[in-house]
């Protein structure tokens, strides 16, 4: 079966067709960072509008490099209301006039099914159980994946996501947008231990993080001692990133441990950075755990990993009208009906 994904929630209009292998057959991303870097993060109006501007080329081309699908599947939360209903719409406009099923996919369960795709420098596809540790630009959280589309939430923080810390330092740095691999690319030239920083967290027990005390740190810290050599600078941004990437691989690796599930997998868009990779690699093996990193291109948003997370929707028999949610499962433990409403855990 070849799923159309098509995802819309933030800042990338994409569209790809997968089928329930997790081979890609087309794989279509249009980002707008440009549009929003004047900004220093997403204006939703303004993703909204670009959303529309770009869904029909993009829609077009993976048609073209993947040929006619089966079934689409749509992003219908969480994430900007106004961008989610461009593809939301578009998606049904099109399962419409083509006479194709349609699904609704929560955009976590993709992120969390990313390492399943079948990319080039693709991983091995993670056998169920894994314990997942989804960092992002909106969202960081440790999940227990029971099944496709089956997640539990062990833990996630309490304020700034861990891209979004990324992103705050880098704008206090004034180093651009999205700051995370700027960030990343800085501080492979610096020293980690230069600038003490918190490890917020990390001897707590639970799976909980915070990282807007450590950003508080990096602005007392210009404070004091702006403006930054060259060096300086390095070391500033080895060091915050050394703090974060600390407490998330630790505490990831210390929830598959304690959950008795030896598989880690990584997703979202901090996946992407180099510093966590090679964190994660070394506490797993210490802890013998193994470790799940997909390729850069399905770190981050993308339409294939929708497209897949919608092969497994049919799969289950999924199908149907949905509801557009934007709010976050938060810290209810449970799954989402594909209408958007909580499926309590039987614990
Ligand atoms: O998953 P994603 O593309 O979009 C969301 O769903 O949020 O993640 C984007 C986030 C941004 O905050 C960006 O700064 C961060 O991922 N990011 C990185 C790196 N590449 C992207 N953070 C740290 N290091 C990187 N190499
Ligand atoms: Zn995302």
């Amino acid at each position: 079966m070849r799923v159309l994904g098509i995802e819309t929630s933030c800042d990338e209009t994409a569209a790809a067709i997968v089928d329930e292998h997790g081979e890609v057959h087309a794989n279509v991303v249009a980002s707008q960072v440009r549009e929003h870097a004047p900004y220093g993060g997403v204006v939703p109006e303004l993703a909204s509008r670009a959303h529309l501007r770009a869904f029909v080329p993009v829609l077009e081309r993976a048609l073209e490099e993947g040929g006619t699908p089966d079934a689409v599947a749509v992003t219908a939360g969480p994430g900007l209301v106004g961008a989610l209903l461009v593809g939301t719409e578009a998606a049904k406009a099109f399962a419409f006039a083509r006479g194709l099923p349609i699904v609704g996919v929560n955009h976590l369960d993709g992120h969390l099914l990313a390492a399943h795709l079948r990319l080039p420098g693709a991983c091995p596809q993670p056998p169920f159980p894994f314990i997942a540790l989804l960092v992002s630009g909106g969202h960081t959280a440790l999940y227990r994946v029971t099944a496709p589309l089956e997640r539990e939430l062990l833990g996630q923080t309490r304020d700034d996501a861990a891209g979004e810390a990324f992103d705050k330092a880098a704008k206090l740095l004034k180093l651009g947008y999205p700051g995370g691999p700027i960030v990343d690319r800085l501080a492979a030239t610096g020293d980690p231990s230069a600038v003490e920083l918190p490890r917020p967290m990390l001897h707590r027990r639970d799976d909980d993080f915070s990282f807007s005390g450590l950003k508080t740190a990096v602005a007392r810290h210009v404070k004091a001692h702006a403006p930054f050599d060259d060096a300086a600078l390095a070391d500033l941004c080895a060091s915050f990133q050394a703090a974060i990437v600390e407490v998330l691989a630790k505490k990831a690796v210390r929830a598959c441990v304690r959950e008795g599930v030896p598989r880690l997998v990584l997703g979202g868009g901090v996946a992407a950075n180099r510093g966590l990779r090679a964190r994660a690699a070394t506490l797993a093996e210490e802890a013998n755990v193994e470790l799940f990193v997909p390729p850069l291109a399905a770190c981050t948003d993308n339409a294939a990993m929708i497209a897949y997370a919608g092969t497994m929707a049919y799969a289950r028999g999924d199908e149907g009208p949905f509801q557009v949610y934007s709010r976050d499962p938060g810290r209810v433990r449970g799954r989402f009906r594909q209408d958007g409403s909580l499926i309590a855990p039987k614990r």
